[in-house]
């Protein structure tokens, strides 16, 4: 597999203070990002070399850091790019009447995700299923923990420590706060529609 690289930012670290400050966006891009990035990379490395080899014996572990490595990946690259310095607001179009189909409305929704942050013990995520068609909340564990099966994330926001302890301490409901001050709806917008896009 080719090697897998850390995804640069759309902004810098210091652009979506106060929200979240320049320290927290350094360190969880450079040090907890890069680490689902490398973990992959080795989990993939390890895996082909015991194709080579034919010493399957490291399976179970290598398959279940991929996993969580993969996964830490991908939704961190979600979360990145859901956030602009210029976010807030709420979502429109297409999205926007699917939300308010779906939870009766965006205000449900947001009540909704929200306590999935407050519950969940790594990532509040919407989702969009498309084997049943519909929008969805989850609350995962770690990276995967709780994840459905086909789901595609359309927003991400990561509730572990790591996220936002440095800057509100045991105020995790604070930083969500925060969080939909920064939320880029066209980015989710566009993420919604190009899934549905291609289920249709
Ligand atoms: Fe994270």
């Amino acid at each position: 597999m080719t090697e897998q690289e850390l995804i640069e930012l759309p902004y810098n670290h210091e652009d979506l203070e106060p929200g979240i400050s320049a320290q927290v966006v350094e360190w969880h891009h450079k040090t907890h990002h890069q680490s689902y990035v490398n973990g992959w990379n080795t989990a993939e490395e390890k895996l082909e070399k015991q194709r080579e080899t034919g010493d399957f014996s490291s399976t179970g572990s290598l398959l279940r850091s991929f996993t969580h490595n993969f996964c830490g990946n991908i939704l961190h690259d979600v979360f990145w790019s859901n956030m602009s310095p210029n976010g807030g607001g709420e979502p429109e179009g297409a999205l926007r009447e699917r939300i308010e189909e779906e939870f009766g409305s965006y205000e449900n929704w947001k009540k909704e995700f929200e306590e999935a942050a407050k519950a969940a013990g790594g990532w509040a995520l919407l989702v969009y299923i498309p084997y049943s068609n519909e929008l969805h909340n989850v609350a995962v564990d770690k990276h995967d923990q709780g994840a459905v099966w086909g789901a595609h994330p359309v927003l991400a926001l990561d509730v572990w420590e790591h996220s936002y302890y440095h800057d509100y301490g045991p105020k995790r409901g604070g930083f969500i706060e925060s969080f939909f001050d920064l939320v880029d709806w066209e980015d989710v917008q566009n993420r919604y529609e190009d899934v549905v896009g291609k289920f249709e």
